[in-house]
């Protein structure tokens, strides 16, 4: 599935998951291998509060003690209830007006009167298209992509639409420093009149070009027929024509013309364009023969069916809006009412990032289209979040946590720095908002779902929670960790994550194999008392080694196929053994049959403990170094469940795993039966990895309270 990678988001695919989800041949066993008593921030506020003024709420003067205390029972028993009904006196709908036309193309935000657009466009009616050459015509929906052919003037606007800068490598969007680009060029036409209609390949007036767009656009002129040369993400070449050759409905205007090129020889290109195999291929957020369907999956929670998709961005129908069309209303301090932080209940307050901001479809390419859910944790997360009224609030000024959307995996792929867009989105995030410099970030949260997590996020981020799949905690300097080099502005003694600070999470990884059979398999398990007679395999991996790149696991995986190769070459009986290096279609079924199975990483986080975890088999951790998710908040007790061994461990591991006792077995499998609902997210499965989740968030609360609100010694704050 994975094999002809030729982009470098691929390159280092650190996850082996795709054996997990292939079908392919059967040989199996061959080894090729957070009340206080404490008062708080207490304010009197100048009514009415405008958004920007709010910075406030945390320099204010205290209030009399007796004031206090009313103010603390009132709050108490309010927000313990429900975050708007009974707040009354204390909150007030605030309804700010956008421009009558807004709704037109956009949501009417309430909250601060901004008319949220789709991707490409803004102003107060969504009508100034900041992507205007990327678009075939006036009027029509922009797309930018790397892979097919678009005018050179959309690739000068992408390049600085996503922050690129020629001194430093800025771009939000990382991956156009991956890509050598095509675009082509109507001679004699000033940049406003230029759009990204294919021209056809013996069109005169047409100028091609090839290059490079990051940093600065440096693009070379080229023959027409390498400029009509597109390609998809696997690296086929594909001749894109002119729309019209894919028939009168011109794809709808959401993809490109394609034809498949039999090669990527320049002469195959005459005889395909003459061929008839021309389809339409879409855009990411299309699809259908003609592109004329929405993807629907994009859109948070479906815009509730209270709008129209497009290209994840929800167009609600008014009065919704919001990432999710979830949204009605906005507050406000009511007259004369006073707030104190609510220190009870969590609360997470979900940022509105304008779509030019935050958007899960930059690239229009399908490229990061990798059917592998653990890389939308964040996403499924986020529609359970915005679902969820028990924890959010529409409210920012009684949340205690901040979710800032900022869906960096779109703009960095799994294993590259997402820091560049967490950084822009945090940056609109503090600029516009008083909450994030009140707190210096601290009670703010952001996802990390790449391979690597916050391995690359330099220092100044360092006070923002981290929600992350990846849980390295090492000192990089150490020689043991092979795994990052260290740098000067990250962490170089806590790695990637604080077990404090940061959220280890489980992956959404729910279509995996076994995931569905898990509560029946647990239901039986738990009927027979633990005891799991058919497991005849002392223990079971299998996956890709990579002898070649000794960072890969850490070295686990190779130091493990060389001692098993050399177990196996002496005398001993190890029949009841098995290493699969690569793929086996029989991975679910091996995992049913095993006692134990081996959970290193890979390149950045592993999803093999979910899959042990599915599958009742004991998981053996071999992850140096690496907090587990819901680990370091002691929310789940690994060491009922999971064996940790370390490195060191493998050449003994054989002997170790042969001693753990029958009955120890069945305790472990009954403990796997209590917690196994952490590592699924679906409900329908039984999963709990979001309530897990929300538990830690609210560890992390509890952490931030005494440190922001609780400190009795720290100096007392004004009233603005
Ligand atoms: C570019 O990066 C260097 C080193 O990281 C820094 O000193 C410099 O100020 C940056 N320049 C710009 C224009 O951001
Ligand atoms: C393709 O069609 C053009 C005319 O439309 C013709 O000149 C050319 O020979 C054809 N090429 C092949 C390989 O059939
Ligand atoms: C927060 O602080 C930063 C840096 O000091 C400043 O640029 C920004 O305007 C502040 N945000 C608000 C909403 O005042
Ligand atoms: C962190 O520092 C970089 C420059 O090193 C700066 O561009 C960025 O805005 C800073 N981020 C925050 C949140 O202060
Ligand atoms: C770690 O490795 C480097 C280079 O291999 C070596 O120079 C250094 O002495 C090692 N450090 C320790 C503590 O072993
Ligand atoms: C090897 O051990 C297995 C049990 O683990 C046993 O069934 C098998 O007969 C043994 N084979 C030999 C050749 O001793
Ligand atoms: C988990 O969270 C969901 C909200 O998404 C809630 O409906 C459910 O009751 C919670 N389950 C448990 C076991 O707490």
């Amino acid at each position: 599935m994975r094999e002809n990678r030729s982009y470098s988001w691929y390159v280092i695919l650190a996850l082996t998951l795709t054996a997990l989800v292939r079908p392919s041949g059967g040989i199996i066993a061959q080894f090729t291998v957070q009340t206080d008593k404490n008062p708080v921030h207490r304010k009197t506020l100048n009514i009415p509060l405008r958004l920007s003024d709010q910075r406030s709420l945390l320099s204010s003067e205290d209030l009399e003690d007796q004031q206090l205390k009313a103010l603390d029972a009132v709050h108490t028993s309010a927000f313990a209830s429900h975050p708007d009904v009974g707040l009354e006196h204390i909150f007030a709908p605030l309804e700010r007006a956008c421009h009558p036309d807004c709704t037109k193309r956009g949501n009417c935000n309430a909250e601060d009167g901004r008319c949220e657009c789709p991707f490409g466009y803004t102003g107060p009616t969504c009508d100034e298209p900041l992507l205007p050459a990327c678009q075939q015509g006036p009027g029509l929906e922009p797309f930018f992509g790397l892979l097919a052919s678009r005018n050179c003037e959309c690739l000068r606007q992408a390049n600085r639409f996503f922050g690129c800068s020629p001194t430093n490598e800025t771009c939000t969007l990382v991956s156009m420093s991956f890509h050598e680009v095509q675009c082509f060029s109507f001679t004699g036409k000033v940049p406003s009149e230029q759009w990204s209609q294919m021209p056809a390949m013996d069109e005169e007036g047409v100028e091609y070009y090839k290059g490079w767009i990051n940093r600065r656009v440096d693009l070379r002129r080229v023959e027409p027929r390498e400029g009509v040369v597109g390609g998809d993400i696997w690296g086929r070449p594909y001749l894109i024509l002119p729309l019209e050759k894919c028939g009168h409905h011109k794809c709808h205007g959401r993809g490109a013309c394609a034809v498949e090129l039999p090669s990527a020889e320049l002469d195959s290109i005459f005889t395909a364009s003459n061929g008839t195999k021309h389809f339409c291929m879409c855009y990411k957020g299309y699809k259908g023969h003609t592109c004329n369907e929405d993807m629907w999956e994009l859109c948070p929670n479906r815009c509730r069916g209270r709008g129209q998709c497009i290209r994840g961005f929800c167009h609600c129908r008014a009065p919704y809006w919001g990432l999710d069309c979830g949204r009605e209303r906005a507050w406000q301090l009511a007259p004369g009412a006073s707030l104190v932080p609510n220190r009870l209940v969590l609360r997470i307050y979900v940022y509105e990032l304008p779509a030019n901001v935050a958007f899960p479809v930059p690239l229009d390419d399908n490229v990061f289209d990798m059917d592998e859910p653990s890389y939308l944790t964040h996403r499924k997360f986020l529609e359970m979040l915005l679902l969820d009224t028990a924890i959010r609030t529409e409210n920012p000024l009684e949340a205690n946590l901040f979710f800032v959307p900022a869906t960096a995996y779109s703009y960095s792929s799994n294993t590259n720095s997402p820091v560049n867009q967490i950084e822009a989105a945090l940056k609109y995030v503090i600029v516009n908002f008083p909450y994030f410099n009140a707190s210096g970030g601290a009670d703010h949260f952001v996802w990390t779902t790449g391979d690597r997590g916050a391995c690359y996020l330099p220092r100044n981020l360092s006070r923002v929670i981290f929600l992350t799949l990846f849980g390295l905690h090492a000192n990089l300097r150490d020689n043991a960790t092979t795994f990052l080099h260290p740098r000067p502005e990250h962490h170089p003694n806590w790695g990637c994550v604080h077990p404090k600070k940061d959220v280890v999470v489980a992956p959404w990884y729910d279509n995996m194999v076994g995931s569905e059979e898990a509560p029946r398999v647990y239901e039986n398990l738990v009927a027979a008392e633990g005891e799991s007679p058919e497991r005849y395999l002392l223990f079971f991996f299998a996956g890709s080694v990579r002898m070649h790149d000794m960072s890969y696991s850490n070295g686990v995986r190779q130091a493990l196929f060389n001692h098993l190769k050399a177990l196996f070459a002496s005398n001993g009986n190890y029949s009841d053994i098995l290493f699969v290096e690569g793929y086996t279609a029989s991975y679910g079924e091996l995992y049913m049959r095993s006692r134990f199975c081996l959970a290193p990483h890979g390149g950045g986080f592993g999803v093999r403990l979910t899959l042990a975890m599915a599958h009742a088999c004991i998981p053996v951790i071999i992850q140096d170094q690496v907090y587990q998710p819901y680990e370091s908040d002691g929310i789940l007790p690994y060491s009922q469940f999971a064996l940790r061994l370390s490195k060191s461990d493998i050449p003994n591991i054989v002997p170790i795993l042969r001693a753990v006792s029958v009955e120890k077995q069945k305790r472990m499998r009954l403990a796997m039966a209590k917690y196994y609902h952490a590592f699924l997210w679906d409900a329908s499965l039984g999963g709990r990895a979001y309530n897990y989740t929300i538990k830690a968030l609210n560890q992390r609360l509890h952490g931030l309270w005494g440190r922001l609100w609780g400190d009795p010694h720290r100096r007392q704050l004004r009233v603005a």
